[in-house]
This record gives structure tokens, C-alpha cells and sequence, in this order.
């Protein structure tokens, strides 16, 4: 079992006028590669405040995060860029979707920011539709689709370039709790099938049971594992 990203003491303070917020304190978690890690706590907790550091969209306080081997709070933020576009996907709770693309459209844009190579795009943004169970919605427009779907077509966009890690931050916030448990059972079907390395984070207790490693935390901190 290989960790693909590991924290060292990460901290994260937000100052606001006189107001410290301590948003992170002192994490220390790995997530291993090929499995769904979930990250789980209340409202405030401090999960999107970590899943941010680890997708390299922010940086920390005090603290190390190791990418491979690389420590990517050194790096700069032009290195940073290069590595999310190329290695990491993103779902968010609000799926943003381009509304004036079809499905196919969304995930072939997505490719092309990526820079994956042109001849090979379509192949793969058609493989990845059907892969989220979504080859017979290709040419649907958001609008045109249910809630879970378009997360779902906010998934393939994630994952067509490959990634090596793929987070998803509350994706299934937004969703009635069949529907999120499809998106989740999904994810877990991607890492069991595809090999993909997947963080979620969740408010749900119902959702912690999927996860093949499970960070809860409290206040900032990760109170168990
Ligand atoms: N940009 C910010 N400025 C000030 N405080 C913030 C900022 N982002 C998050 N926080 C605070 O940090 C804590 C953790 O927030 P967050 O990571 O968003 O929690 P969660 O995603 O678990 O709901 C909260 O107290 C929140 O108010
Ligand atoms: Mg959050």
C-alpha cells in the first residue's frame, strides 16, 4: 500500500480583522493510492480547508504536504497549477457544468485544458461518459439532465485526463440521499475498477461506511481514523 500524498503538521490559521482562526491544526493523514478516502466532520470542521491544501489550491500555515515525493507547499504557485491541471481532478458540491455544452462537450472542454492530446480526446471523454453510466445522455445539455447526472457528468470531466487523484469536496451535498448514494457508490466503483485514488469529504454519517479509510475531524483536528 503506497501513499500517494502525505501531511506533516499541517496547520491552516484564517485571520479575519482581530479574529484568528485556527481552521487546521497540526493533520497528519496519508491517502493511499487506489482507495476512497473519505474526510468527514460537522460544518466548520475543517474539511474543505484541508481538501483545498491537498489539492494544492491553498497553502498552509505551518506544516508539509508531500506529493510523491515531491513537497509541494515549496513549490511554486506556477509548478502548483501545472500539477493540479495535469495529476488531480476536481467535483464540487455545486456542479459547475457549462450549461451552453452537452455532456460530451463538457468533458471534451475539460480534456482540452488539461492538454490532452487532441486525436485522442473524443475516444476518451465518450469512454469516460459510459463509464459514469451516462453513453446514452452524451448529447444532453445540463439542463436536460437530473441533478445526480450532471455530478455524475462532473465526474467523467475529473477523471477523463487521468488524474492521478481525484477530490471531491461535499458532492453530494446538494443531492437527495439516493442520488448522492449513487454518486458515492460510483466513486467506489471507479477506485475498485479503475484504480483511481479518490478524497471525498462529507457532513453524512451514512456515507462513511463506503470509504476504505476514514478521517474524521473535529475543530480542525483528525480525532480518529
Ligand atoms: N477564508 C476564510 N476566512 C476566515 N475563516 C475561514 C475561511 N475559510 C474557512 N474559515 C473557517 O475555518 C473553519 C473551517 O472551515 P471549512 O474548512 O470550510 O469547514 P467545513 O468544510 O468542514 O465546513 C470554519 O470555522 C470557517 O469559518
Ligand atoms: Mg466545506
Amino acid at each position: 500500500m503506497e501513499a500517494i500524498i502525505r501531511t506533516e503538521n499541517l496547520s491552516r490559521d484564517f485571520v479575519s480583522g482581530r479574529d484568528v482562526v485556527h481552521a487546521l491544526k497540526n493533520v497528519n493523514i496519508e491517502i493511499m493510492k487506489g482507495q476512497l478516502t473519505i474526510l468527514r466532520g460537522r460544518s466548520g470542521s475543517g474539511k474543505t480547508t484541508l481538501i483545498n491544501l491537498l489539492g494544492a489550491l491553498d497553502q498552509p500555515t505551518s506544516g508539509k504536504i508531500y506529493f510523491n515525493d515531491t513537497e509541494i507547499t515549496k513549490l511554486s504557485e506556477q509548478k502548483r497549477d501545472e500539477l493540479r491541471r495535469t495529476n488531480m481532478g476536481f467535483v464540487f458540491q455545486s456542479v459547475a457544468l457549462i450549461s451552453m455544452m452537452s455532456a460530451y462537450e463538457n468533458v471534451e472542454f475539460g480534456l482540452r485544458i488539461a492538454g490532452y492530446p487532441a486525436a485522442d480526446r473524443r475516444k476518451r471523454a465518450v469512454e469516460c461518459l459510459n463509464l459514469v453510466g451516462l453513453g446514452k445522455r452524451i448529447d444532453h445539455r445540463p439542463h436536460e439532465l437530473s441533478g445526480g447526472e450532471q455530478q455524475r457528468v462532473a465526474i467523467a470531466r475529473a477523471m477523463a485526463h487521468k488524474p492521478a487523484v481525484i477530490f471531491a469536496d461535499e458532492p453530494t451535498a446538494e443531492l437527495d440521499t439516493a442520488m448522492g448514494l449513487q454518486v458515492v457508490r460510483l466513486f467506489k466503483k471507479l477506485v475498485t475498477e479503475e484504480g483511481l485514488t479518490v478524497v471525498m469529504t462529507t457532513h453524512d454519517p451514512a456515507m462513511m461506511e463506503i470509504g476504505d479509510r476514514v478521517y474524521t475531524l473535529e475543530d480542525g483536528e483528525v480525532v480518529n481514523e
